[in-house]
């Protein structure tokens, strides 16, 4: 297949170019900066210039490929304006990669996020979130969603809270990143919540397999760990960096403050079972041990 890939760069998507690659496909990637575009032809992919803003481009690179992966968004996120519009930014990009794909039968797997549920993990057949400050990534990937009445293969790969590779990325990386500048490796709430995790490779597996063969319409949680609780991911960070492990405010992380401190643990028994997804890499614990001070 010949896959136009958004957000090829990132943590998620620099495992899931290699993949695509290594199982005999053919890779398309948005590049919007020559740094971007240099990482991914020297990854082996085909580079498309532009951003995620530029929907002609967008349009072009999906309606050139067999398939796209959707991974790309804004990460400068320094309050809650720059979240709102990033999730504004990824759900026209979104729009226009489904429109490009309708009536053609072709498949988009695109990003999502494990939704949580009180007392229980939560599931593939739950709900996205229609509240809180990231309702709007799941309005967007439900209206693409339901592009499978018309013809489009649209999929979700939710992903779970942490998603790391070499110690580093998700909400565990931007505890990581709080440590480093205050000092303490703080954690919100009572430190028993749990965040779900998952390596960015076995992630990676999983957007090839929905790609290739999930139905349309579907939604699959990329989750290798359950819930890690968050003192736990804190004590771990805390020892790697030398520095006091402490309850701080919830305020202290901004707009992801409330979602920090909610207990949000996911399965993905069903997704194991039905594309014989299994997750090898190390869990979230145990690769945080690779932080250095
Ligand atoms: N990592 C996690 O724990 C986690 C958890 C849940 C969900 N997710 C979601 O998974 C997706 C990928 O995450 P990630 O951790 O791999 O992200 P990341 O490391 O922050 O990388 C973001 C990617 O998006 C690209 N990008 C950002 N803004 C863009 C723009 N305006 N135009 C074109 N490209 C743009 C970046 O390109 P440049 O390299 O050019 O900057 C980069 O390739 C995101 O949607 C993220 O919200 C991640």
């Amino acid at each position: 297949m010949h896959v136009f890939v958004t957000g090829g760069t990132g943590t998620i998507g620099s495992a899931v170019v290699p993949e695509l690659l290594d199982h005999g496909h053919t890779v398309l990637a948005l590049a919007r900066s020559a740094g971007s575009a240099q990482a991914l032809a020297a990854a082996g992919a085909a580079v498309l210039r532009g951003g995620l803003a530029d929907l002609d481009v967008l349009r072009a690179g999906a309606e050139q490929a067999d398939g796209v992966v959707s991974l790309a968004f804004g990460h400068d996120l320094d309050g809650p304006d720059a979240l709102a519009a990033a999730i504004a930014q990824e759900g026209a990009a979104l729009a226009v990669l489904g429109q490009a794909l309708v009536g053609s039968d072709r498949p988009i797997a695109a990003v999502s996020g494990t939704p949580w549920v009180p007392g229980r993990a939560s599931t593939e057949t739950d709900p996205l979130p229609t509240e809180g400050p990231v309702a709007g990534r799941g309005r967007s990937v439900t209206a693409l969603l339901a592009l499978a009445s018309r013809g489009v293969r649209s999929t979700a790969v939710r992903l779970p809270r942490t998603v790391h590779a070499e110690g580093r990325g998700g909400f565990a990386g931007l505890l990581t990143d709080a440590a480093r500048r205050s000092g303490v490796a703080g954690y919100p709430g009572d430190g028993t919540q749990r965040w779900p995790a998952v390596h960015a490779r076995d992630a990676a597996v999983l957007f090839r397999l929905a790609l290739e063969s999930a139905p349309a319409g579907t939604a699959w949680h990329a989750v290798a760990d359950e819930g890690d609780a968050v003192l736990d991911i804190a004590a771990v960070i805390g020892r790697r960096l030398g520095l006091p492990v402490e309850r701080v405010p919830a305020e202290t992380f901004g707009p992801f403050g409330p979602i920090f401190a909610m207990d949000q643990p996911a399965s993905s028994a069903h997704t194991r079972d039905a594309l014989g997804w299994q997750p090898t890499h190390p869990g979230l614990l145990e690769d945080l041990e690779r932080l250095e001070p």
